[in-house]
């Protein structure tokens, strides 16, 4: 995402705010253009520093959503997985092919050796998502996550650098 995207990221968070709301805990902050601007530079300073990799999701041209890599963990060579579509991209596979890509990337190019997803237990649609690519769901974390009135459990997902090569479609489970 470039500065200049600040405007549209803002309005595409602005007209989503009820339907993101429901599992992102970021939405209230979001007040105005230059909260979208802010996060933008924050962003591209840790991807310049390589703590973090957030890159916008665009479809025919325009911004559709945001994906991430929220931290690089250094000697443990892991990372964890975040994402977001306006939900007029819905359902069309961009972010399950999106992560595809970025996960090929995180287990090729920087050589990691595991990929976390933390979703929240009733995020049905997300949690597809990360069992499509074939990460195992390992346990499920009690009131981890505060979304502006309550705590949800999050579902821990992850797979490893051997298993994505191997065959990632054999580790579907469900907790
Ligand atoms: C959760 C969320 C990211 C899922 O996005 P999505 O667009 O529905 O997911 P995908 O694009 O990968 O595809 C989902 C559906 O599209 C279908 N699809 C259509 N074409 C597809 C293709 N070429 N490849 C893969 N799936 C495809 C899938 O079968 C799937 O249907 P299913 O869920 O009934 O199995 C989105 O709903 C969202 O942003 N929600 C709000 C914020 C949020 O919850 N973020 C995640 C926090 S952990």
């Amino acid at each position: 995402m470039a500065s200049e995207d600040a405007g549209a990221l803002y309005v595409l968070v602005d007209s989503n705010r009820e339907y993101l709301r429901q599992w992102l805990p970021w939405v209230d902050r979001q007040q105005g253009p230059q909260d979208s601007a802010q996060f933008i530079e924050s962003a591209r300073k840790d991807n310049r520093a390589g703590v973090a990799l957030t890159l916008g999701i665009e479809h025919q041209g325009e911004i559709a959503g945001v994906i991430a890599f929220h931290e690089f963990a250094g000697d443990n060579r892991q990372t964890s997985m975040g994402f977001w579509i306006s939900s007029s991209h819905q359902g069309k596979g961009i972010v399950s092919s999106s992560c595809e890509r970025l996960m090929e990337y995180a287990f090729t190019d920087l050589e990691l050796n595991r990929v976390v997803m933390k979703i929240a237990q009733g995020n049905l649609r997300s949690r597809r998502v990360a069992e499509r690519l074939g990460l195992a769901c390992e346990a499920t974390s009690r009131q981890s996550e505060w979304l502006y009135d309550h705590y949800v459990n999050q579902v821990i997902y992850a797979i490893t650098a051997d298993q994505w090569s191997a065959d990632p479609a054999r580790l579907r489970s469900a907790c």
